[in-house]
């Protein structure tokens, strides 16, 4: 189910809609008001009907209207950004915490319990509080159904919060110029009834895998996807952002170690070190620094099963 934000998809929604509405409605009368008096202007005093100009030197009653009409509105409007504003800072005390990462290209969310996701999900009508941080550059979490956004700074926690109001799908989108692929960095918020959340929170399994697709390397698979792996590394041999998986393992590679190129058998030290430390070595030809380690998101055991994968990528029979 897909929505794009009805009245109550969050808590934020009514005062920010108020607010939007309110100025929107404050500006259209004013193009309309002033666009009509500068026609009737323009014909009321033109040369033919007004040949000798009229000079108006002071009128009190008038100044008074267009200082104190205008502060009025001004403060109307102040009053409604407020109103909607100051709760966006005061998360509730019970809200459930979910830490949410950020990096070029893609959003990782972890649970109180370890569980992570490519996606957010969330039971509805309870408090939820978004810890935030960036691993690289400035990315911003926008979920435009919610009427929320912030910005993802590296090296500093920030948070926000919302009240899902009705079960759903809705759009996140990363509304911060990052790179090559900020516009494929987007997810979604899956809003569910409590026991359907329940029911996902407390499966721990990171890869759920049908025996259909329990093929080797599925699990990797799995891992890889849900820490957008994909995004920049292909697994048919074309280049995206960096090299291709396809016929990777086993195989000799050059890299750029300290600004000297070194030929390196890809085999699992090679793996580990691309994924904790991928600057160290960076394959001939490729940027540097662009890749990020994945320190913390992906465990020892899951890198056994992204080599399970990766072998099965090239043509080996995976143990
Ligand atoms: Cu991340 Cu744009």
């Amino acid at each position: 189910m897909y929505s794009s934000g009805g009245i109550d998809a969050a808590n934020f929604v009514s005062s920010f809609n108020t607010a939007f509405f309110f100025v929107a409605g404050i500006a259209l009368f004013l193009l309309t008001g002033l666009t009509i008096t500068m026609l009737w202007f323009a014909y009321r005093y033109n040369k033919k009907r007004n040949k000798v100009a009229t000079q108006i030197t002071g009128n009190t009653a008038l100044e008074v209207t267009w200082t104190v009409i205008p502060i009025l509105l001004a403060l109307a409007m102040f009053h409604y950004g407020w109103v909607g504003w100051k709760t966006l800072n005061k998360p509730p005390k019970d809200a459930m915490t979910v830490t949410s990462i950020a990096r070029m290209w893609n959003f990782s969310f972890i649970y109180g319990n370890g569980r992570q996701s490519p996606e957010l999900y969330v039971p509805v009508n309870t408090p939820v509080k978004l810890n935030i941080t960036s691993l690289d550059v400035i990315h911003s979490l926008f979920i435009p159904a919610f009427r929320i956004k912030s910005d993802m700074i590296p090296g500093r926690q920030k948070e926000m919060w919302f009240i899902p109001g009705s079960v759903g799908k809705y759009d996140i989108f990363c509304a911060e110029y990052c790179g090559l692929q900020h516009s494929y960095m987007h997810s979604k918020v899956n809003v569910l009834s409590k026991e359907d959340f329940d029911k996902w929170y407390i499966d721990t399994t990171k890869v759920q895998l049908t025996s259909a697709e329990a093929t080797p390397g599925a699990a990797g698979e799995a891992i890889m996807k849900a820490q957008g792996c994909f995004a920049c590394h292909s697994t048919d041999g074309s280049r995206i952002i960096g090299p291709s998986y396809l016929n990777l393992w086993g195989h000799q590679q050059t890299v750029v170690r300290d600004g000297k190129e070194v030929a390196v058998t890809v085999n699992e030290d090679y793996v580990r070190r691309s994924i904790f430390d991928p600057n160290a070595d960076v394959v001939k030809g490729f940027p540097k620094n662009l890749m990020q380690p994945y320190t913390g998101t992906v465990s020892q055991d899951d890198v056994e099963k992204i080599i399970e994968y990766l072998k099965s990528l090239s043509g080996e029979k995976p143990s």
